[in-house]
Parts: C-alpha cells; sequence; structure tokens
C-alpha cells in the first residue's frame, strides 16, 4: 500500500518511521518532509507544499497513493480532506467542518459549553475597545486567544492588564496574526497540571493512546514564554483508572455525541488538550491532529502497527491498540531565538547513538549537508523501563548532537503544577 504523510515536522517524522514497520506499507511518501525523513531508507520526501492541495491531488493520482495521513492543522482546516474527495484515495483527518474544533476557537468554545463539557468560562470580542473594557474588570491572570490560526502563537496567558491591553491591540488592531486575530476569546485561567489525551475518534468511538505530559513553556521550572512543546514524556505520571474514567464521561462521551448532533462525521486524529486538578478534566482546546513532540514518544510506545489501526478506524472498527511497558521521554533541541525569530543554515554534527532515536523537525539536507531549517530542530527520545532511566540516555546521549547556539531545557521529566 502506498502512504502520503503531509507535513515537516517532528511529529510527521515519528509518523513515516512507525509506518514503515508495517508490513501493508510499500510506499511512504512524505510532502514536504525534513531532512530525518530523507534519511530514513523507507520513506522518500516530496517536494509540495502543505497546503497546495492541487500539486498533492496530482502527486496522488499519479503515484497509486491509497492512504493520505495529515499530520498539521492548517490542511485540515483548509479542507484537504473535502479537496481529495474526488480522488479514490482514503483521507485519515477530518473534514473542513470537522477541523472547526481547532481552527476557530470561539467555534470550540461554543461547543464545549453546548455540549457541558468542562472548561474555562470565556467571552467573545470582535472590537478592541470591547475587549479592554472588559479587561478593566477581569482577575488576573486571564487567557486571551486569537480565534483562528496564528502557528501555536495565538494564545497569551497575561498576568497583569497592561500586558493584555497591549497584546489585543497588536492582534486586534495591528492583525499580528492577520484575520485570525479579528475575533478573540478572553479565557478564565485554569490551574492544574496540563494532560495531553490524544487518540483516534470515528462518529462512534475514540480509541486512546497512551497519555503523555508536553512541556509547553521555553525555560527549566516551566519558566518563559510558551513554545510548541520542549519535551515529553509518555505516560503521564498524573494518570489513574478514576481520571480515566472521568475523561471518558465528561469530555470525549458529550465531544462524539455533540459531533454527531452537528452532522460531522469525523475520522482522523483527536487531542484533547485538558488541565488536571484532583482528577477532575477541563478542556483547554481540541486540536484535530497529534500533539508535536507528544507523537515522537506515543510512536516509540505504540506496539500495534499504525497503518493497520488506521485503515480499521476508516472502517469504523474498534481496533485495540497494544503499548510496550515502561516509558519514554524526550527532549526537544531547539534553535536559539526559538519561539521568536530564531537562525537557520546552521550546520549540523551528530554522532553515533547509543539505545536513542533522533526524530528530525526543522532539518534540511542540502549539498549532502544537515543544516538547521526551523526553530525546533530535534526530538531525542528513549524508552525505557522508567521516566528516570530515560532521562538518563536521553540526557547522556544530547552531547552527541551539536549546532552553534542550539537550546533545550535540562528538566524533562520533572512534574510541575501552575
Ligand atoms: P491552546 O492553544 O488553547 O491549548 O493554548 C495553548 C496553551 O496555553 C495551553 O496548552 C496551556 O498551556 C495554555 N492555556 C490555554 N488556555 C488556558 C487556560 N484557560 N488556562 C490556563 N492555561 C491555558
Ligand atoms: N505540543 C502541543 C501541540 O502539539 O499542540
Amino acid at each position: 500500500m502506498n502512504i502520503l504523510v503531509i507535513g515537516q515536522g517532528g511529529r510527521e517524522h515519528a509518523i513515516a518511521w512507525k509506518l514503515s514497520q508495517s508490513k501493508k506499507a510499500s510506499k511512504i511518501f512524505v510532502s514536504p518532509g525534513n531532512g530525518g525523513t530523507e534519511l530514513e531508507s523507507d520513506c522518500t520526501n516530496v517536494e509540495i507544499d502543505t497546503n497546495d492541495f492541487s500539486s498533492i491531488k496530482n502527486f496522488v493520482e499519479h503515484n497509486a497513493i491509497e492512504v493520505v495521513i495529515v499530520g498539521p492543522e492548517d490542511p485540515l482546516v483548509n479542507g484537504i480532506k473535502d479537496y481529495l474527495s474526488e480522488s479514490n484515495v482514503l483521507v485519515f483527518g477530518p473534514d473542513k467542518k470537522g477541523a472547526r474544533l481547532e481552527g476557530s476557537k470561539i467555534f470550540s468554545k461554543k461547543f464545549l459549553f453546548e455540549n457541558n463539557i468542562p472548561t474555562g468560562d470565556a467571552s467573545f470580542f470582535s472590537s478592541s475597545e470591547d475587549a479592554i473594557k472588559y479587561l478593566k474588570n477581569s482577575i488576573f491572570p486571564i487567557v486571551l486567544k486569537a480565534d483562528g490560526l496564528a502557528a501555536g502563537k495565538g494564545v497569551l496567558v497575561a498576568k497583569k492588564f497592561d500586558e493584555a491591553k497591549n497584546w489585543v491591540n497588536e492582534v486586534m488592531n495591528n492583525l499580528k496574526f492577520g484575520d485570525a486575530g479579528s475575533n478573540i476569546v478572553i479565557e478564565e485561567c485554569l490551574f492544574g497540571t496540563e494532560l495531553s489525551y490524544m487518540g483516534i475518534l470515528t462518529p462512534d468511538s475514540f480509541i486512546p493512546f497512551e497519555t503523555s505530559l508536553d512541556y509547553k513553556p521555553l525555560l527549566d521550572g516551566n519558566k518563559g514564554p510558551n513554545t510548541g512543546g520542549m519535551g515529553c514524556i509518555a505516560p503521564s505520571p498524573l494518570i489513574n483508572e478514576s481520571l480515566k474514567k472521568n475523561i471518558f464521561e465528561m469530555v470525549v462521551k458529550p465531544t462524539i455525541n455533540g459531533l454527531r448532533n452537528i452532522g460531522v462525521n469525523y475520522f482522523g486524529f483527536m487531542y484533547f488538550g485538558l488541565m488536571i486538578k484532583n482528577d477532575i478534566p477541563k478542556v483547554l482546546e481540541f486540536n484535530c491532529r497529534l500533539g508535536d513532540p507528544e507523537t515522537q514518544c506515543l510512536m516509540m510506545q505504540m506496539k500495534s502497527d499504525l497503518l493497520d489501526i488506521i485503515l480499521q478506524a476508516l472502517e469504523r472498527g474498534e481496533p485495540k491498540i497494544t503499548w510496550n511497558k515502561g516509558a519514554n521521554l524526550g527532549v526537544v533541541i531547539a534553535s536559539a531565538g526559538y519561539p521568536n525569530n530564531y537562525q537557520r543554515n546552521k550546520l549540523i554534527k551528530l554522532s553515533r547513538f547509543d539505545g536513542v532515536k533522533l526524530f528530525h523537525a526543522g532539518t534540511k539536507i542540502v549539498e549532502g549537508k544537515l543544516i538547521t531549517n526551523g526553530g525546533r530542530v530535534f526530538s531525542l527520545n528513549a524508552s525505557s523501563k522508567t521516566i528516570k532511566s530515560c532521562k538518563e540516555a536521553v540526557y547522556t546521549n544530547i552531547k552527541n548532537v551539536y549546532f552553534e547556539d542550539m537550546i533545550f531545557r535540562k528538566d524533562i521529566g520533572e512534574v510541575y503544577e501552575s
């Protein structure tokens, strides 16, 4: 079976790597992919942008692609599934209607309220004057969110009024995120420990993956600005039977029913971003895709054949996923400046690794040389019995990766509460 994976991050490297272990997989193409997918012997990069739907359609039709697996959110929100509906290909990911759960924070908040799914209180604004007036009478910290997609940068947890007011001006008046910030959500700040709860959603069921904990802030001690994620552990130390039951009853079940009520036939990955306090989940966000760097941990932990699981789900089956025992931990290695303007085109030197897997994100190969090409450059992952032994393996091997001014957190594996 020929497969096309769309995307270029560490998540897509991990998905392609995992698919390459499937007996059912013949050719695996990644568009556009990265240096890591180019180096995987079973994968081939195809130089097509993730939002160039007509070139993707053309490639699918001329290369006997049977399944397209979409990694990032923007092609899904922009309707890649709808676009490919007339091609003879299975697309794993929701259609445009389903992807609104991630594509519009206002839509997803309303969905949460309408379906009585626990989440923070929120108000919606389309005028900066009204937003600022509201902030004057608010309790801080408070959370501000651009309605549309903003490449993972559209959320601010504001500690003070001035910070919030500046953000409103930048986003709503100066259109820092373009139209994505014409409307905003101002939301109650939730406290606890975050949990990434991912899996496969079909119209009838949710097939959960192992849980994970993402380290969003840039700096050790969970300090500094939020990023796409600087590291991850799986499973999350928070998880227990009572929490699993609460997540199913309070979040998953009403989501499945709510989507059915609005006529969405969802087939794809689903990522519930949750805040947990005393085993009670509250939803921070829905993502219609897998997380990055969580996927790198999860693909290493998954024992089952990912392709098989996806094919069964696409036929409305309820595949049982088996997981390796023990834990996985990944540390993201990023370019200086990330998550703001970061350096590129730095020469990368890799030495031999022992007992770890290096997933690439922002890398590319130019004239035979591996160079940096993004904010997050690698995720170095280890599977072992415990988080502690994973941590030792990763931090011992990290010296085998070098590029100028590389940055990484030294405390992945610690658990923090906000
Ligand atoms: P989102 O894209 O909505 O998940 O927001 C990105 C990150 O912002 C989350 O993973 C949290 O770390 C933080 N965040 C979002 N909403 C809230 C909230 N209501 N309270 C506290 N933190 C939040
Ligand atoms: N690591 C968080 C995300 O992928 O949204």
